[in-house]
């Protein structure tokens, strides 16, 4: 099992006791807003998901990293950040960043913080060479994650998305290895 600790959060691969606190988080319509394709109708299909999630973890050519972000002090759940394998080549793998977590814990710096730890667990472990990441123009929190990480804007895509029958731009963010410090 991977976990990483960071001053406050332990990261971790699933368990199956997470799948209460992860369907209130993936079926959350508010928090899943800009995420709608990943966001679940029933208990169900949060249990596919975490299922999907723990088979990764004991999968030997492992393309999924997602984690539940927990209270390293407490243990509770507070969210979820992944990473997707989505190249492989000889220089190494380039990998996507995603994160999600509960209303509650919002603003505190917690995301930032697991993103750290996850960045550098994946150019540290995973021989990682890139890592994107981006989000709808107007999650503007989640843009600000990714400049106080020190990521660096690719690309600004314009009428890029269609989100609840509104057509919204775009933000794409990398980071090399050698970018990051
Ligand atoms: C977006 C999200 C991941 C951010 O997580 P978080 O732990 O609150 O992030 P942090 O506290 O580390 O940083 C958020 C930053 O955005 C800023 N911010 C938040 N909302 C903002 C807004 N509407 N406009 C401008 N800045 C905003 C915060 O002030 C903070 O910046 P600061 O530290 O300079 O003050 C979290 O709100 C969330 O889970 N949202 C719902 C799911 C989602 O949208 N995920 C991303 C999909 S791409």
């Amino acid at each position: 099992m991977i976990r990483i600790i960071s001053d406050r959060l332990l990261i971790r691969d699933h368990i199956e006791e997470d799948l209460k606190t992860m369907h209130e988080l993936l079926s959350s319509e508010k928090t899943m807003f800009y995420l709608p394709e990943i966001r679940t109708k029933n208990l169900n299909e949060s249990k596919e998901n975490l299922q999907i999630a723990i088979d990764e973890a004991s999968s030997t050519n492992r393309s999924k990293f997602f984690f539940a972000i927990t209270d390293r002090f407490t243990n509770s759940y507070i969210g979820e950040i992944g990473l997707t394998k989505l190249n492989e080549n000889k220089y190494g793998n380039v990998m996507d960043l995603g994160y999600f977590i509960k209303e509650i814990f919002w603003g505190k710096g917690i995301v930032t913080e697991a993103s750290k730890a996850v960045i550098n667990y994946a150019f540290e472990n995973l021989n990682t060479i890139k890592i994107e990441t981006g989000c709808i123009e107007d999650n503007k929190g989640s843009e600000r994650v990714m400049i106080k990480l020190g990521m660096i804007k690719e690309i600004d895509y314009k009428r890029q998305i269609v989100l609840h029958t509104q057509l919204y731009d775009r933000v794409k963010y990398r980071l090399f290895k050698e970018e990051w410090k």
